[in-house]
């Protein structure tokens, strides 16, 4: 657990030294859960941003694209279920006068024993070596079974209390579970109330008139409201998909975990409209395909994981998480929902506008089904950002920290660096910046001695870097140096395009899935 919180703690600052997220506000001590993204943070999110869009819009011909208003209609709210449904269950403790979400710190408990399980299977995979089967071992093991039981029992009935709106039980189990504040070990507990997610703000000027308005909580609503427009301007035909990023806002409770959960954030989110009775199988395509999309960035295939839900929200038939291992551990990365025609139909009934599909093959109107993918952008940007960052043992006895984030996603794809301020080499370095920069994101680096300049490169996450020496002056040769390898490589200033291309270009990333 001190390990982890290590590496967050080196997350946090790392992406604040390197110019990726700042607190929002610092000036005056920051708002808490709310995040500004810098210079290099910017470009990283965009790259991520663009990698989505690409893989779920332009390679789909049955996917289109919209950018619905954050503020919409508030009967939108009503309908959605979200003004009713929208609750977080939060608990107070007496003592430290601190608040929590009740479902997360039995889910936090949870997560203690199974850090327990990692350590078996960590103590295990050392005493049997090469012939160890983690799969075998997880599955006879008695103790590891104990521990797995235990976190089922308590999941089953969190999910059950809640469900049933039983938060007492929720409180009941805490207390047997003899869990205590987090920051003062106190168990001096508060009733579970239930709390709306949901920021009001107003439209209009004047007190009488104003309306109350809500930002929008997910981006998916102006997908559903925008159904029939889209579908009969696009002359879309089901199975069709609606694709949106765009900002959304929760009053989270706990609002912790840096940009993993904040109270203003991006999602990206599609809305993938069926036959009714065909749901089930694409939900299972959609499971297979987003899975397949975190895999092309080749962040290693043991960090994800599936969890199917036990509790389902009011409005889906199916639904289960992508999670990624943090550095706090496995946790939900994107969602992938069975939404039925809730929606459709909720919005029907409130607008009492027809939202139906007319199919020609069947000669009839129905109500389609939706299956969701949603991913929250900042959170895939932690995903990439920790998992990236890495601190490495050299030869020579020192370490180096290293970026190495995905060359796809980096903001800079190439720094180019004269090895001295003088004798010409800047402005051929610069005449290298001019003509790479219509292709890719590159900068020009020339205080410091190179080798230093190469550890802020690597700190930074730009995958190459290019040095102009007095050589170049007569052989047009530069040395391009590899973030990950070290490698470093004298080649004609004419190859660099391509060189960069091979590695950075997003149809290489993509046709990985
Ligand atoms: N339209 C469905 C929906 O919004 P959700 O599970 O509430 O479902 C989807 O959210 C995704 O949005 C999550 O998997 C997560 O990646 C992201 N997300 C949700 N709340 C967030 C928060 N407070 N901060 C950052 N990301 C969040």
């Amino acid at each position: 657990m001190a390990k982890q919180e290590d590496q967050f703690k080196k997350v946090l600052s790392h992406a604040k030294e390197y110019g990726y997220v700042f607190q929002s506000s610092e000036i005056y001590d920051g708002l808490s859960a709310v995040y500004d993204y810098a210079q290099n943070g910017v470009e990283l999110k965009k790259n991520i941003r663009d990698y989505w869009w690409k893989a779920m819009v332009q390679m789909h011909e049955n996917i289109v694209g919209i950018d619905a208003a954050i503020l919409m209609h508030p009967t939108t709210w009503k309908a959605s279920g979200h003004v009713d449904a929208f609750n977080d269950p939060l608990i107070d403790n007496k003592d430290s006068k601190k608040r929590y979400r009740a479902d997360v710190l039995v889910e936090d408990y949870c997560a203690k024993i199974e850090a327990k399980i990692d350590k078996e299977v960590a103590k295990a995979a050392k005493r049997f070596g090469a012939a160890f089967n983690k799969e075998e071992f997880v599955s006879t093991n008695g103790r590891v079974l104990g521990y797995q039981e235990k976190i089922d029992a308590v999941l089953s009935r969190l999910a059950k209390s809640l469900e049933n709106e039983d938060l007492a039980d929720v409180k009941a189990l805490i207390e047997e579970l003899g869990i205590s504040d987090p920051l003062t070990g106190s168990k001096n507990w508060t009733e579970v109330k239930q709390f709306n997610l949901m920021f009001g703000t107003k439209l209009g000027a004047s007190a009488d008139t104003a309306m109350d308005l809500y930002l929008r909580p997910e981006t998916a609503q102006g997908i559903f409201v925008n159904f029939l427009n889209v579908q009969k301007t696009g002359r879309m035909k089901i199975p069709f998909g609606i694709a949106q990023t765009g900002k959304a806002f929760r009053n989270e409770i706990v609002a912790r975990q840096f940009i993993f959960r904040m109270r203003e954030f991006e999602q990206m989110e599609m809305q993938f409209f069926v036959k009714p009775g065909t749901q089930k199988e694409w939900y299972e395509q959609w499971k297979e395909t987003r899975l397949k999309w975190h895999l092309s960035l080749g962040m290693g295939a043991d960090n994800y994981r599936f969890h199917d839900h036990e509790k389902l929200a009011h409005y889906a038939d199916a639904a289960a998480d992508i999670e990624f291992k943090f550095p706090f551990g496995f946790k939900e990365l994107e969602g992938i929902h069975s939404r039925t025609d809730f929606d459709l139909k909720a919005h029907e009934e409130f607008s009492g506008k027809k939202l139906q599909y007319f199919d020609h093959e069947d000669n009839q109107n129905y109500t389609p089904y939706v299956v969701e993918t949603s991913i929250g952008l900042d959170r895939m940007f932690l995903a990439v950002f920790s998992n990236s960052l890495q601190e490495e043992a050299l030869e020579n006895g020192t370490t180096r920290t290293v970026l190495k984030l995905p060359a796809v996603l980096a903001p800079t794809k190439a720094a180019i660096l004269p090895l001295v301020k003088k004798d010409g080499l800047p402005e051929v370095a610069r005449k290298i910046v001019d003509d790479l920069k219509w292709d890719f994101a590159v900068s020009y680096d020339e205080k410091d001695a190179v080798g230093r300049r190469y550890r802020r490169q690597d700190a930074a996450g730009t995958p190459f870097c290019i040095t102009v020496d007095h050589d170049t002056l007569e052989d047009h040769m530069v040395t391009i140096r590899h973030r990950d390898t070290m490698e470093q490589k004298r080649v004609a200033i004419s190859e660099l395009r391509n060189i960069i291309n091979q590695e950075v270009n997003v149809k290489a990333w993509l046709q990985k899935m």
